[in-house]
């Protein structure tokens, strides 16, 4: 099935049920790892809202659950480089345990300044979940990044959260571009 957004086609790729399967499995692992810590998911917005909102429904433990802002791509369809410095994290998260939830990690630029920024208010630890991997594009060595739903080829992707031009975000389902 194809869909368009805006300019461009997009074909189906991930389906929501192989996505919601996939959750269940890392949100078994990430209660066993936290269940007695009672630990902070932090989601990178706005890519990560449908992420967030699926994996916390599989991790039932004490957690605390917050959201930051950051941003890279802009709209288009490659990485820009620059960060909007716009990090704003409303949560102490001295002495806790960390999980950051990310869309999608591409060349790791944003994850890198992400984990940084966290790590330097001290937490217990910081890990990173993250939907979608690409390894082809990955620039960093990111060791924090431990939970990965899927790696995908080095393709644009939209829906279940991720943007073209801010659209497609509510698409159920992701789907890749067509070239
Ligand atoms: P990075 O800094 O290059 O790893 O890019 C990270 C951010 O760029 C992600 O959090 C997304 O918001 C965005 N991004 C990267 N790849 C894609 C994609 O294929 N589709 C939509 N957004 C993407
Ligand atoms: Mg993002």
């Amino acid at each position: 099935m194809k869909v368009k957004v805006d300019d461009l086609e997009f074909e189906k790729m991930i389906p929501f049920e192989t996505i919601e399967e996939r959750i269940i499995t890392l949100g078994a692992a990430l209660t066993e790892q936290y269940k007695d810590s009672l630990p902070v998911f932090v989601g990178v917005l706005n890519g990560s809202f449908m992420f967030m909102a699926d994996l916390v429904k599989q991790v039932p433990i004490p957690c605390h659950i917050a959201f930051m802002k950051l941003s890279s791509y802009h709209g288009g369809l490659a990485s820009t480089r620059t960060i909007t410095e716009d990090f704003d994290l409303k949560v102490e998260i001295t002495d806790r345990d960390v999980i950051l939830v990310e869309d999608i990690v591409d060349t790791g630029n944003t994850l890198r300044y992400l984990v940084d920024k966290l790590t330097a208010l001290k937490p217990r630890s910081v890990k990173v979940c993250a939907l979608l991997y690409k390894p082809d594009a990955m620039e960093h060595q990111i060791p924090e990044l431990e939970y990965v739903g899927f790696e995908i080829e080095n393709k644009f992707v939209v829906g279940y959260g991720l943007d073209y031009k801010e659209l497609g975000r509510n698409l159920k389902d992701i789907y890749q571009l067509v070239k």
